[in-house]
């Protein structure tokens, strides 16, 4: 005989609530008259019903002891042998996570027995009757406030995840934000618009997720990037303002800050330029803070260019709360003898001040560290009482070290970092290295929420892979007035009419000014590389639009997720977000992506190629 198929091999957990689901009760007439957080001292001599889960139960001489969880919190329940000795002696099958319901009276806890950190801890409540409603099995984790288990296991059970006060708070938080957002915008006059799901590609600079027609087969809609184009017909509707909390849709790498679908707070205005949106949008931040923190933000926020912010930060989304600013070095060491510094591009460096204990250890981890941005090394001088410890020092002349000493302003026990070659590498490396160090070091204040807003943003970008020009925001951004004629004759030094709001290093929204004259999107377009033709086809809805009297406009797009998660001080969108996906894109609760049926693929008139998985991502080279 095999062991599977008999009953003796169920474990006993499995048997037992076999056994208890025939106590299963329905609700019947018993209503619920208070939360599990509700009751106070001033509730004592009180009849109760409260309805919930056990999340824990004690046996203490002769008393059962239930901590009662429902959304509410957590109320401790007591089944004595003396008040009422069948219902404690039933109360012997609850388990964790059973589902009861409680009627008893509020009694204050004895002296000694009140938990101050509980807001129910004055009180318990005694069961007079009481119902099972329902069993479970033993859960995958224990529903704790903070558990330590692996991200996944949590995905795939998200819904007892969800159960955890800590992820309950965190979506009613986002509720919240949301319910600011909402009634600032109504008392704004906006107008919350529905925009289509199935549309055509928007380029947002991400991949589309493709969705195939089944009545137009070999046809295909792109899931939106985000609404722009829309919105933008929305003005030329004569809306004059909208706005929309609406999902979005981008097939790109996934990290901590990113989801394949997130939420976006977009918003379009017409008649206006970016002074007033940014204005719109800070009172807009200032109302949730407010609301939903009750904290006061200090308005207007700090305004950066984005020269500014690379030269200073190295990153586009500075983080200011706290220093280690990056100081540029290029023509002091324009003729030094070490030839690194003489034949780059750019030189600069990090000092960290009273940094000069790091071990080698700890320089070499972040050299690994910054080699993620492209960096091939890490140059470092440590200030020590009269001479300077470092591999290069012996490159630099007197004049070069006065210089750096100067530029720096460098103290004994600092440490400095350097970075040469190529602009973009050194600011990414030293940016990115300072915000590394930050944390590391633990130079970030706790409770500071630093808002800032970054400015004139290149027009374009050079993407060297396809070795073209890009839009560094999106192609319906307008240029800025002085650089409307180097759009086409010099794009590299054309700046932009775009804004990002960044908070605490993090870009929680952007958006621009948009070309609201068809003859300045044709140009745009030409400047991207598009043929008159391919930009017909692609936008020739936009530009028909752009003809027929569309108004000035403008406007943002905040990242919920991102705004959330800061507030709630979490560390990933993903504990913000009731059901996110992996950094594989996948759902580990319904197991989605996953194949479908031959039929469903013939429907849609498609067939996949011999080992689809293999061959997905090789596509151009056949
Ligand atoms: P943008 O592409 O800058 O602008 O997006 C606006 C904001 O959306 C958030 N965001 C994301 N959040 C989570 N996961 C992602 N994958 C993700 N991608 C972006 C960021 C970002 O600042 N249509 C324009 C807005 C406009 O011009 O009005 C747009 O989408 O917080």
């Amino acid at each position: 005989m095999t062991h599977e198929n008999t009953a003796n091999h169920v474990p006993d957990a499995q048997n037992l609530q076999l056994e208890h689901q025939k106590c299963i009760a329905d609700l019947g007439e018993w209503k619920r008259t208070h939360t599990c957080g509700q009751l106070t001292g001033e509730h004592a001599g009180t009849a109760v019903c409260l309805m919930g889960w056990v999340q824990f139960r004690r046996d203490h001489g002769g008393l059962i002891f239930i901590d009662m969880r429902d959304f509410g919190g957590l109320t401790q329940v007591v089944f004595s042998p003396d008040i009422a000795p069948q219902v404690h002696k039933s109360a012997h099958i609850l388990r964790s996570e059973y589902v009861l319901a409680v009627r008893g009276s509020v009694r204050r806890r004895p002296e000694g027995m009140v938990n101050p950190a509980l807001p129910t801890g004055e009180i318990e409540v005694v069961v007079h009757e009481w119902k099972l409603l329902n069993t479970s099995k033993t859960p995958p984790f224990p529903i704790e406030e903070r558990c330590d288990v692996g991200e996944n296991l949590r995905l795939a059970w998200r819904y007892l995840d969800l159960r955890r006060p800590w992820m309950q708070a965190n979506l009613r938080l986002r509720h919240k934000v949301t319910q600011a957002v909402r009634s600032y915008l109504d008392e704004g006059n906006f107008v919350e618009v529905e925009t289509p799901i199935l549309t055509k590609s928007t380029p947002e600079g991400a991949r589309d997720f493709l969705v195939p027609s089944r009545l137009n087969p070999g046809e295909f809609y792109a899931l939106p990037q985000s609404p722009q184009l829309f919105k933008q017909l929305l003005m030329v509707a004569g809306m004059d303002r909208y706005f929309q909390i609406v999902r979005c849709f981008r097939d790109e790498d996934l990290r901590a800050d990113r989801q394949p679908e997130f939420t976006q707070v977009d918003i379009e205005m017409s008649f206006v330029d970016e002074a007033q949106v940014m204005e719109m949008a800070e009172g807009l931040m200032a109302r949730i803070f407010k609301n939903v923190m009750g904290r006061q933000v200090s308005l207007p926020f700090s305004r950066m260019t984005w020269l500014e912010a690379m030269d200073r930060y190295g990153v586009d989304k500075p983080d200011t709360r706290f220093g280690l600013e990056l100081v540029d070095l290029t023509e002091a060491t324009r003729a030094s003898k070490f030839a690194l510094f003489a034949n780059a591009e750019r030189v600069k460096a990090l000092k960290v001040p009273g940094g000069a204990p790091l071990s080698r250890k700890e320089i070499d981890d972040l050299l690994e560290f910054v080699k993620n941005y492209g960096a091939q090394g890490l140059a470092w001088i440590k200030i020590k009482p009269g001479e300077w410890q470092s591999p290069i020092v012996k490159f630099l002349s007197e004049a070069e070290r006065k210089h750096i000493a100067e530029a720096l302003d460098t103290h004994n026990d600092d440490i400095l970092f350097f970075q040469a070659g190529k602009t973009a590498m050194v600011n990414a490396a030293l940016g990115n290295l300072r915000v590394h160090l930050g944390e590391q070091l633990e130079l970030i204040p706790e409770n500071a929420f630093n808002f800032l807003w970054v400015t004139d943003f290149p027009l374009f970008e050079f993407d060297e892979a396809e070795k073209r020009y890009m839009a560094c925001h999106h192609p319906f951004t307008s240029p800025a007035p002085d650089s409307l004629d180097k759009v086409v004759s010099d794009p590299a030094n054309a700046f932009a009419r775009a804004y990002d709001i960044v908070l605490n290093g993090n870009e929680i929204g952007g958006g621009s000014i948009r070309n609201h004259s068809a003859d300045a999107q044709r140009r745009m377009f030409a400047a991207l590389g598009f043929s008159p033709e391919s930009a017909e086809s692609r936008f020739g809805f936009l530009l028909r639009a752009l003809e027929q009297g569309a108004p000035p406009h403008g406007g943002i797009a905040l990242g919920l997720d991102r705004i959330v998660m800061l507030l709630a001080k979490a560390s990933s969108i993903r504990d913000v977000i009731a059901f996110p996906k992996t950094q594989k894109a996948a759902c580990l609760l319904t197991e989605a992506p996953s194949e479908v049926s031959s039929a469903q693929l013939c429907d849609l008139g498609l067939r996949l190629r011999e080992n689809a998985a293999a061959s997905a991502g090789a596509c151009g080279t056949e």
